[in-house]
């Protein structure tokens, strides 16, 4: 490998002005490096967890070559993450000759400022919004506005405004469109492919120059946290008060956030966000979308990625079951070795995965599901958005021309120490004719696969009825040769 320059500087521009820093620590949120450091106090802190929105601020990064902006909650997402970033907060908008901008006028005329506290987070999710979609649709906003929550008085008003932005001025006109040549330009000369490290002794952070170096770095530094979209590890720090020193900051790194189908198959580099994914995913596999609608809102989906959501292990991630299902596998990466698994073997036990020390996901193959099989993933919780699962099934049919089932994958989250196959229900379907009686016969094989537990999101045996109703609804939308149905907001609403 060519010698690697190292760079002891994080170096980003913060709305007009181009930073460097080299006194960072690996765990400084930009909310405090806003409000503490740089007396920018419109970004708020609501909840410190992602939750809440009051945080939200723009995040412009090169995607390919291309600058996208896109809203992220600053009270998880850490400095060194910012390398090579634009970063906007509300301060930085503007309308022509002294007026508001567009977004905050119209929030000012349809009473969308009502605690006030919350608003800056509101209109940096709507600013985001307005400059992809100038004409959003309700369902549009509503999903831009999922991660921003409104305690006080409803959404009505915000709603009202966001529709009505684009009477107040055009977003190509906007000042971040305006400049995008220049923020790119910008951002490509601050992308000096460089390694960045910065701390000594038992404070440290690095910035990997590649994916290469991302398997140097971790070969030297086997214990460190590695850190991708920091919506599960930001709040070990802020909730936990965790110490994720020394930790290797993977968000943005090129060629870690590839996607691409090949041979039948989608590859996902474990950089790749859930929005850097929505579209080829819910495209090829339309179940993934709804359930991708459902994950966190748009800030922790613009943040987190699906390598993150696998590599935590957590038993209530959405993401494992369904691939699981689908017969997806991992390929992680240690030095210069690689080895490729199927998915379900990655989750060992509960906080337990089959990852070594000095190792990483590197990506995420997901088979496409053959035509006519059929597929359906169906999340619980106790409220539509922004809710953790407390029960999740993913369900993979194959029939034979006879009817019988010939082969069938189902995955459950919530129902176990791991996201976890329900290997014993599958047996008792397969080989039998697809009928209610079959499917009935078999529920009771559910006590053999899941012994599920009681938490603050569900009783176990509220856990145990709900995924042998899933097996149910799945087989009643299989019938007709009609598709699953997926609760998708457009449907829902
Ligand atoms: C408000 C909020 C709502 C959420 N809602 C949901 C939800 O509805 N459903 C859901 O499933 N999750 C949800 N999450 C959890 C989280 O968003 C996901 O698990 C996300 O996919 C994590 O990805 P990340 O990139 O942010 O990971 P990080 O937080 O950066 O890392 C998570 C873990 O993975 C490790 N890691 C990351 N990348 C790699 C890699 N390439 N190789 C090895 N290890 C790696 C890290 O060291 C860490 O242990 C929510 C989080 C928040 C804050
Ligand atoms: S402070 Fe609540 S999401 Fe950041
Ligand atoms: S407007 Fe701020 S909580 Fe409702």
């Amino acid at each position: 490998m060519a010698a690697i320059k190292i760079r002891d500087e994080i170096r980003f521009l913060l709305n007009g002005e181009t930073v460097a820093l080299n006194d960072v620590t690996p765990d400084e949120t930009l909310l405090d490096y806003l409000r503490l450091r740089r007396s920018l106090r419109g970004s708020k802190e609501g909840c410190a967890e992602g939750d809440c929105g009051a945080c939200t601020v723009l995040v412009g990064r090169l995607s390919g070559g291309k600058l996208v902006y896109e809203s992220v909650n600053a009270c998880i997402r850490f400095m060194g993450s910012l390398d090579g970033c634009h970063v906007v907060t509300v301060e930085h908008l503007r309308g022509g000759a002294g007026k508001l901008h567009p977004v905050q006028q119209a929030m000012v005329d349809f009473h969308g400022s009502q605690c006030g506290f919350c608003t800056p987070g509101f209109v940096m999710s709507l600013y985001a919004l307005w400059m992809k979609s100038p004409e959003p649709s309700d369902v549009a906003i509503e999903k831009a506005l999922q991660g921003n929550l409104c305690r006080c008085t409803g959404y009505e008003a915000i709603v009202r405004a966001a529709r009505a932005i684009s009477s107040y001025g055009k977003a190509a006109k906007d000042p971040l469109a305006a400049e995008r040549s220049k923020v790119t330009a910008k951002l490509q000369e601050l992308r000096d492919g460089a390694r960045v490290e910065i701390g000594v002794g038992s404070v440290r952070l690095a910035i990997p120059a590649n994916v290469d170096d991302l398997a140097a770095i971790l070969q030297a530094e086997p214990k460190a946290t590695i850190v991708a979209g920091s919506t599960d590890v930001g709040l070990w720090v802020t909730k936990h008060m965790r110490d994720i020193s020394p930790a290797v900051f993977i968000g943005n790194l090129d060629g870690l956030q590839d996607i691409s189908e090949q041979d039948g198959a989608i590859s996902i580099g474990a950089g790749a966000t859930y929005t850097d994914a929505f579209a080829l995913l819910s495209k090829r596999i339309p179940a993934l979308g709804p359930l991708i609608d459902r994950i966190g809102g748009e800030q922790v989906r613009n943040m987190g990625t699906i390598g993150g959501n696998i590599a935590n292990g957590s038993p209530i991630g959405d993401m494992p079951p369904p691939l699981i299902a689908l017969g997806a596998t991992l390929t992680l990466r240690k030095g210069k070795k690689r080895r490729t698994m199927p998915l379900e073997k990655f989750f060992i036990a509960y906080g337990k995965q089959d990852r070594q020390p000095g190792e990483f996901v590197e990506a995420v193959h997901v088979p496409l599901p053959a035509k006519g099989t059929k597929f359906a993933v169906y999340k619980i919780t106790k409220r539509r958005d922004e809710d953790i699962t407390a029960a999740l099934g993913a369900f993979h049919l194959t029939l034979a021309k006879d009817g019988t089932v010939e082969k069938i994958r189902i995955a459950y989250g919530g129902m176990a120490a791991t996201p976890k196959r329900a290997a014993a229900v599958e047996k008792a379907l397969t080989g039998k004719p697809w009928t209610v009686e079959t499917v009935e016969a078999a529920l009771g094989a559910y006590a053999t696969d899941f012994t599920p537990l009681t938490d603050m999101r569900a009783s176990a045996e509220y856990r145990a009825l709900a995924a042998r109703n899933l097996l149910l609804r799945f087989f009643a939308e299989t019938q007709a040769g009609k598709a699953p149905i997926q609760v998708s907001r457009a449907v829902a609403a």
